[in-house]
This record gives C-alpha cells, sequence and structure tokens, in this order.
C-alpha cells in the first residue's frame, strides 16, 4: 500500500450478498487493496468517515437504453447524462442494449454503441445485444460477439411486430444459439400480435389516449408470452431471463417456473417496484403518457408491492430499470394516438432509493438482499463476479456510501437526468447515496458531481456464467433421453396408400 492516490474508507458497515460487518476498505489504482478492521492510514491517502454509514457494492443496472433511437426519436439521457444521473444515485455501472434493426449486421450495431457510448460514459458500463431477426449471418455474427467483443447475453422480443419481434420458430433456433455460446437468452414477453390487434381495435373504439396503451395489452398478454418463452427454453435446457417484469400474472409464471426448477430469471425494475399504472387515467396528457412503457405498469395498485415480496424472497432475482427517456414534446406525438407515444421511462437515477425505500425501509428485505438485487445478482449472471458486485480484496473500487436514514425527495426539477418528467415525482425515500466511487475515484460526494466523460470502461464478459450455466451443463450430461432396449419388430409393415393424407390414423389405410 503505497498511498498514491489512496482513498481509506474508514468506521463503515461494510455490506455484501451475505454478511455485514463493521470495516474499512482501503482503495488504490482503482481497486480495493484490503478490507478489515483498523486498516493502517497510508501517508497521503485520504480518508473518509463512514461511521454509521454502510460502504455497499456500486450498484449496476442491468437494463438500460442510453441515447436509444426508437419510434422516431432518440431517447434524451444519452450514454454521458445518463450515466452521471447513475452514479448521482449509487449506481457504479450499466448494462445497456444494443438493438440493431431488422437486416442490420449485428456487429455494425455493436461497433456504432460502442462509438456513442465510449467517449460519454461516467462509470463501467457493457452491452447486452438484441437478436432482431434471424440468419446464418446472425448466427455467425452471435459467435463473434460472444468470443471477440465480450458479449454474454441476448434480447429477443416477442412484442414490436414487425419491427423488432420474433416469432417462435425463430426463438427457437436463437435459443438454442444462446446456449451453445453460453450467452444468455433474454426476452421481452409480450404477445407482439394481441398488442396490435387491441390497439387497432381501441383506435376504432375512440381510445386514443395513454390508457388505451394498457388496455391493448393486458397482464394476460405478458403473461402469455412469459410462459411461452419459458416453454421453449425450457424444451432446450437454456437459460432464460425475462426482462422488466411488470404484472403479478408475468412474475406468478415466472415464480410457477423456478418452483417446477427451471433456469429462470425474472428482472422487475424501478418503474413496477415503484408506482403503478393508475396514472394512464390521469386526466392530465402530458403526465398519462410519462408512464408509457412496454409493457405497461399495472393499474392494480397491489403490483409494486406483491413484486417487492417475490423480489425479497428470492422469487425474482435481480433489478433493472429499462431508463429509456423522453420529453413531453417527444411524447406528443402520440397526443392523438397512444400507439405513436415513444415508450419508456426514467430510473436509472432513483431505482437505489427506490428499492432501499419499498423494500429495506419497508422491513421486507435486509441491507444484504438489498445488495444482492441491486448488485450482486447481477454481477452473477453476467459474469462480472467478483470484479463486481462484491466488496472484497481485488474487486474493482465501484464502491457506495449510504445513508440509510437520510431522506430525499424525487423530482424532475432536482433529478441529473436530462428527461423533463419524473414517475416516481415527490417520493419521499429514505436511503441516501452519501459518496459514490467509480474505479477508485470519487464521482459524487455531497450532492456535487465530479465525473468525466469518457472514464468509464467498456467490461468485456466472459460466456458459461457459473451462477446461470452449472446447473444446465449438469443436466444436459444427466438427463439425455435413452431409448427403449426393444426387441426389432418382426410383423407385418404396410405401405402407405398416397392417396391417403392422414399421418397419424391407420384405419383409413388399413382396413
Ligand atoms: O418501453 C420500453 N420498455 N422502452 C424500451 C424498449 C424496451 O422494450 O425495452
Ligand atoms: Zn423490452
Ligand atoms: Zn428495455
Amino acid at each position: 500500500m503505497s498511498g498514491c492516490g489512496g482513498i481509506l474508507i474508514r468506521g463503515g458497515t461494510v455490506v455484501n450478498e451475505n454478511s455485514s460487518v463493521l470495516a474499512d476498505v482501503y482503495i488504490e489504482c482503482g481497486l480495493i487493496q484490503a478490507v478489515g478492521c483498523q486498516l493502517p492510514h497510508p501517508k497521503g491517502c485520504r480518508v473518509i468517515d463512514a461511521t454509521g454509514k454502510l460502504v455497499l457494492p456500486g450498484g449496476i443496472d442491468s437494463h438500460t437504453h442510453m441515447q436509444f433511437p426508437f419510434m422516431g426519436y432518440q431517447a434524451v439521457d444519452d450514454f454521458y447524462h445518463g450515466t452521471k444521473a447513475a452514479v448521482a444515485g449509487g449506481t457504479t455501472m450499466i448494462l445497456d442494449f444494443v438493438i440493431p434493426n431488422k437486416d442490420e449486421s449485428l456487429l455494425a450495431a455493436y461497433d456504432k454503441w460502442r462509438s456513442w457510448a465510449d467517449p460519454k460514459v461516467c462509470c463501467d458500463y457493457s452491452f447486452h445485444v438484441a437478436v432482431t431477426w434471424w440468419s446464418e449471418k446472425v448466427k455467425d455474427e452471435m459467435e463473434i460477439l460472444v468470443k471477440k467483443r465480450g458479449v454474454n447475453s441476448f434480447k429477443m422480443f416477442m412484442a414490436y411486430k414487425g419491427v423488432f419481434m420474433l416469432q417462435d420458430d425463430e426463438l427457437y433456433p436463437v435459443f438454442c444459439h444462446c446456449k451453445k455460446l453460453g450467452a444468455i437468452a433474454q426476452v421481452h414477453a409480450e404477445n407482439g400480435h394481441l398488442i396490435a390487434e387491441g390497439a387497432k381495435k381501441l383506435l376504432s373504439q375512440g381510445i386514443t389516449g395513454p390508457e388505451g396503451h394498457e388496455l391493448c395489452r393486458p397482464e394476460q398478454v405478458e403473461a402469455e408470452a412469459t410462459l411461452r418463452a419459458i416453454t421453449i427454453a425450457s424444451c432446450i435446457n437454456c437459460p432464460l431471463y425475462i426482462v422488466h417484469v411488470m404484472s403479478k400474472s408475468a412474475a406468478n409464471v415466472i415464480v410457477n417456473a423456478r418452483r417446477e426448477g427451471k433456469v429462470v430469471f425474472g428482472e422487475p425494475i424501478a418503474a413496477s417496484l415503484g408506482t403503478d399504472g393508475t396514472h394512464y387515467w390521469d386526466k392530465d396528457w402530458r403526465k398519462a403518457a410519462g408512464y408509457v412503457m412496454g409493457p405497461p405498469l399495472r393499474p392494480d395498485p397491489t403490483t409494486p408491492g406483491y413484486l417487492m415480496d417475490l423480489l425479497a424472497n428470492g422469487d425474482l432475482t435481480l433489478t433493472g430499470t429499462d431508463n429509456c427517456t423522453f420529453n413531453g414534446c417527444q411524447k406528443a406525438f402520440g397526443k392523438d394516438d397512444f400507439t405513436k407515444i415513444p415508450n419508456g421511462v426514467n430510473g436509472v437515477e432513483d431505482r437505489m432509493s427506490i428499492i432501499w425505500e419499498k423494500g429495506v425501509h419497508s422491513g421486507k428485505m435486509d441491507e444484504n438482499r438489498f445488495v444482492a438485487v441491486t448488485s450482486t445478482n447481477a454481477a452473477k449472471i453476467f459474469n462480472l463476479y467478483p470484479k463486481k458486485g462484491i466488496i472484497a480484496k481485488g474487486s474493482d473500487a465501484d464502491i457506495v456510501i449510504w445513508d440509510p436514514h437520510a431522506v430525499r425527495t424525487i423530482s424532475a426539477k432536482t433529478h441529473h437526468q436530462l428527461v423533463d418528467f419524473n414517475i416516481f415525482e415527490g417520493m419521499v425515500c429514505h436511503g441516501v447515496p452519501l459518496v459514490t466511487i467509480s474505479r477508485g475515484k470519487v464521482v459524487y460526494e455531497d450532492g456535487i458531481l465530479h465525473v468525466m466523460q469518457g472514464s468509464g470502461k467498456y467490461i468485456p464478459r466472459k460466456p458459461f456464467a457459473d451462477y446461470v450455466f452449472k446447473r444446465i451443463k449438469q443436466r444436459d450430461e444427466v438427463c439425455l433421453p435413452t431409448p427403449v432396449q426393444r426387441e426389432p419388430y418382426q410383423g407385418e409393415v404396410m405401405s402407405p396408400s398416397p392417396t391417403t393424407t392422414s399421418h397419424h390414423c391407420g384405419k383409413q389405410s388399413c382396413h
């Protein structure tokens, strides 16, 4: 420990997913060098007093869309403003999505997204890649992405018909390929056909406002697709990750699948845990439109509490935000037709506080489970652990000093995101990040940001994360079907009649 630019965090409670201990943390050269009692104070190092505070692994937001070009507009929070807001909220890594258009090269899209992100990011990041069409070229490019670009997760859309949606007979080979490559298959689970039909019907009935967005895609539309994706994945023993779990019905499908032993992970988001879909019926159009996202928030106001219970008890695994922000003037493109409202909401800045308030402060989960669902489990699923997701010697120094008792009120007037609306407006949250440290540098302290554009790094990820694939590999080895050993059939075999169309019923040709 030389003391060159080091930081000693003294006197806090270090919280990991499995323990909370009073300990000091010494950071140098971007890494955690030591965790222990009464660590020495190297000459020249900065000391941060964390007495009475919690020292947590920085949050990992598993699901963002910074500057995403979508539905005719570009999301306003770009990789700079989005990651700046992330660190202000205690998140030190985001996993964003590369989303190629149909027929676009996945590699070209990946390069494009890297060129957007690299000069702007203020914290570490990585990419999931969407598979929006299927061909031999896509198959080859997926392999290159895994082997040469550090991608170990691919998202498939079952909604956005005609744009990003894949059919079941495409999902099957994509899931097979993901499994072969050791990448986790992720799905946006909504039935795109039913949404398209429902939207047409509602518009013809004169329902043009944001309430139509929910009405055309009720819970069953999400639950049906969730079950379908799980069914397809489980037929090939492929692990599956359901992004943005928004409803009780979809969550119940995941719970049942996990109870049956399937390797399925559910990701509720800050929005589905922190607010609900009653807002779609707000008289103020702009406000109602501010909540439009897919799948929608649910009008059943008990939904957030229910999802939080499942997150607390392990039925749901981790949290993201689906942060994808559009200003009022962009949302207003759909003022006379809800299908034209750009879909997406905020969350990257407020996720940690929302989950602390609704999860920990409410008594549903302890601080260790909080760390698991905001950081560690994402690190494990996406093979970032133990580089990320834990406070331990040798891990990246991505740390938040958290005041569990401090309170803040969320507002678009004070948030660091560029978007002009906040779906959590007015919410009072216990649990406030005091200091955020990214790769050993203090990037946020006492309400002041100290970020530098482009200081974050792209983090490549290896395939075959143990947390996801150990069970899969073992099942493939021991659960192979074996043929029944029989004596060969010795009886008569009648040739099929060329005029008979029946495949299975022998009666027509065997009389
Ligand atoms: O409304 C949403 N969710 N916007 C982002 C795209 C997606 O489906 O994740
Ligand atoms: Zn989605
Ligand atoms: Zn998304």
